[in-house]
């Protein structure tokens, strides 16, 4: 990855829920000094209430219907290909890539995960957390590559557990420093 000189990449977010993380990262790449542009939000839901926050700050929006067919990875290239995305961040997208869809973007994707990794990779990031009784929790931002949350680690931010958190209370404080951890994450890795 070549040093960006006062270049923004053309950047793609993908998304399949409420959209935090995406409405963070366009407030990330809105500061004269972010390194990103937000050409696109793909979500895999057509509902995403994320799309709405991507409508409101007149960003392209398209949905791929990941359980309709089978060409649908091809279909995500030529629109990545098609509007020139540089980058990829996945902000709470729930569908896996396939090696061949990573292969052939070979540029850069990263994924925010509610997780300390490699500690406790996939679902249910808190709930287990909490049944081991864990002291720390937090979240972590990687490379994707075809392993499950399994890529180079970029950045990482820690929350404290306390005896009295719930997986909601847990999961309402790692989202916070994701909040931070995505942009801080960029600015690192661009
Ligand atoms: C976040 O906790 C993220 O780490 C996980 O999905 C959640 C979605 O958050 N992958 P949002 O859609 O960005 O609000």
């Amino acid at each position: 990855m070549e040093k960006l000189i006062g270049k923004k990449l053309s950047t793609a977010v993908f998304i399949s829920g409420k959209g935090s993380n995406l409405k963070s990262l366009i407030k990330y790449s809105k500061l004269k000094n972010s390194k990103i542009k937000i050409k696109l939000v793909v979500s895999n839901y057509k509902s995403a209430k994320g799309l709405n926050i991507a409508k409101k700050n007149k960003i392209r929006t398209k949905i791929i219907n990941f359980n309709k067919d089978n060409l649908v990875e091809n279909k995500l290239l030529l629109v990545l290909k098609r509007n020139k995305i540089d980058l990829v961040c996945l902000a709470g997208f729930m569908k896996i890539l396939s090696r061949d869809f990573i292969k052939k973007f070979n540029k850069p994707i990263l994924n925010i995960h509610p997780s300390l990794l490699p500690k406790y990779k996939g679902l249910n990031t808190h709930k287990k957390v909490l049944k081991n009784q864990d002291k720390f929790s937090g979240a972590t931002v990687h490379l994707v590559n075809s392993r499950l949350d399994s890529g180079k680690i970029i950045l990482q931010k820690k929350v404290r557990v306390y005896k009295k958190d719930t997986e909601l209370s847990l999961a309402n404080k790692v989202l916070k420093i994701e909040h931070e951890l995505f942009p801080a994450a960029l600015d690192k890795f661009l």
